[in-house]
């Protein structure tokens, strides 16, 4: 079977999220049972920087903005894939510096529309193979708003690919203007309700949904949460109307990056069969990348972790109400990492320079040290209002570092609360609180600090999450079933 993917981004050369990670494991997992893949990205500087040698397979001729843009279409081998990478060359719309979306002050590219519409055209070109190349695919899977219009232009052509669209985030809309869609020529036939106008405007996610033949998401409980007025960013009427096609297949994970036997960025390993002192000498070594001496207490103290976009989404303001109170009444201590919304950024830090010792922050992106966390921390604060699916969750009980969640989209599919019950059966493997709010976050976080201080039940939470399977096996297996019915 051929799959083409189309994607924004793509761990190890682009990566802003779980997005990225996504679009490294899932083609791979097709690829290993037997899938014919190609990976299609925007030739983003940073990315092109990264590659040794490409191979020019030939140029397209798509529509821009203004008039007719010429981009290269470039193929390259890269040693961290196992299969092609095809890339959308054109400088002028991916040839700058910096994040994938946004500019150096967090503001949307103002060229989006363009860059992401030429992005598709030429996608929906390759799928109907323009350049004579041999290859023609029989699926088109497409992620996220960036590649929404990708169906939409693929949709009416004879003898098109089955055209598969993932949500990861139905938070990002992809919208632009009447005068983009305009200025873009977009199929006049597409501005209507049942097509991509969206309250004055059209939603390149909205156009995703419409026109694929298959709509999947992350998690089960996303796809039934984004059904409902409360999740669906006003989409939840056409998700609803679309229930038939649209599935929750829940994201795997890398189990050869993320496996704290072997992973290249941890000074210690261990595995569930002999946690410490693997674990503790990692601890050991994140507190000493903050600390100027790291003594008996330092290493006592349950350590809390988070890692993750500093966004609304993440829960971020209830763990910066969560801290201060838990300052006050334990001897529990933070290490964050994320990097977003500056407002965050700076109560973070805040926090960080009034309590040197016990609140340790790390603003940016940095690829060594959330592994590090995920091995280091105790346990892992992942208190987000909803989360497609998350994947930060699954690294940190694979890592024996027991989740701190809200009961929400993948987070509800992944982590079973501890209470009496499941410890006793042996299901329990976090802390999973079901209101949302700061009072419950704190409720969730005490009861794991009193576990924390039952080593027995603690170590068996530990060894019941990183017994836990997570790999692509049954996902890719559903993704398999998807393309070929
Ligand atoms: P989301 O995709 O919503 O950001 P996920 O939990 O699915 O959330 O995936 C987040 C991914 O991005 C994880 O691999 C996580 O380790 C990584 N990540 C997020 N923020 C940072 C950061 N500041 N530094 C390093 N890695 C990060
Ligand atoms: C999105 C979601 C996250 C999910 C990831 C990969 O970024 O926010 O929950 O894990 O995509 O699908």
């Amino acid at each position: 079977m051929k799959i083409l993917f189309v994607a924004s981004e793509a761990y190890p050369l682009v990566k802003t999220g779980g997005l990225g990670d996504v679009l490294y494991s899932l083609p791979h997992a097709l690829h290993a049972r037997g899938a014919d893949v190609r990976l299609l990205l925007p030739g983003y500087r940073a990315l092109l920087r990264q590659l040794d040698q490409v191979r020019i397979l030939g140029w397209l001729d798509v529509r821009g903005a203004d008039g007719m843009v010429s981009v290269r279409i470039l193929e390259t081998r890269h040693s961290e894939f196992a299969f092609p990478l095809w890339i959308v060359d054109c400088p002028r719309l991916f040839d700058r510096a910096g994040n994938p979306y946004v500019d150096a002050g967090g503001q949307d590219w103002p060229d989006n529309a363009e860059r992401f519409t030429v992005f598709a055209r030429a996608a929906a070109q390759l799928a109907q193979d323009a350049l004579d190349l041999g290859w023609q695919p029989s699926v088109v899977h497409t992620h996220d708003w960036q590649t929404g219009l990708v169906g939409g232009f693929l949709a009416d052509q004879p003898l098109r690919p089955k055209i598969v669209f993932t949500i990861h985030n139905l938070a990002y809309g992809g919208y632009f203007s009447h005068s983009d869609f305009v200025r873009l020529h977009l199929p006049s036939h597409w501005w209507t309700h049942e097509g991509v106008e969206f309250h004055g405007g059209f939603s390149m996610l909205k156009a995703g949904i419409v026109y694929a033949d298959a709509v999947t998401t992350v998690s089960p409980t996303y796809a039934a949460e984004i059904c409902t007025p409360a999740f669906g960013y006003g989409l939840d009427g056409l998700l609803r109307s679309r229930r038939a096609k649209l599935h929750g297949i829940l994201n795997g994970i890398d189990t050869t990056i993320w496996n704290p036997s072997t992973d290249v960025y941890l000074p210690s390993h261990y595995s569930a069969g002999r946690i410490q002192p693997g674990k503790r000498r990692n601890k050991q070594a994140l507190l000493e990348r903050f600390l100027p001496h790291v003594d008996d207490a330092a290493m006592q103290a349950p350590l809390l972790g988070l890692v993750g976009r500093l966004v609304g989404q993440k829960g971020i303001d209830w763990v910066l109400a969560a801290i201060p109170l838990l300052l006050a009444e334990t001897d529990a201590r933070f290490v964050l990492l994320g990097s977003g919304q500056a407002a965050y950024e700076q109560k973070l830090a805040r926090l960080a320079q009034q309590h040197p010792e016990r609140v340790m922050v790390e603003i940016g992106y940095d690829e060594p040290l959330a592994h590090l966390i995920e091995a280091g921390a105790d346990m892992f604060l992942m208190p987000s209002r909803f989360e497609p699916c998350g994947l930060n969750q699954m690294y940190s009980l694979r890592y024996g570092t027991p989740p701190i969640v809200f009961k929400t989209g993948g987070l509800a599919d992944t982590v079973i609360d501890t209470n009496a019950a499941t410890l006793a059966d042996g299901s329990a493997t976090g802390f999973v609180f079901d209101t949302p709010d700061v009072a419950a976050l704190l409720e969730a976080i005490r009861h794991a600090l009193d576990l924390y201080r039952q080593p027995v039940q603690w170590r068996r939470l530990q060894q019941i999450g990183m017994r836990q399977s997570f790999d692509w096996s049954e996902s890719a297996g559903h993704y398999l079933t998807l393309y070929s019915t």
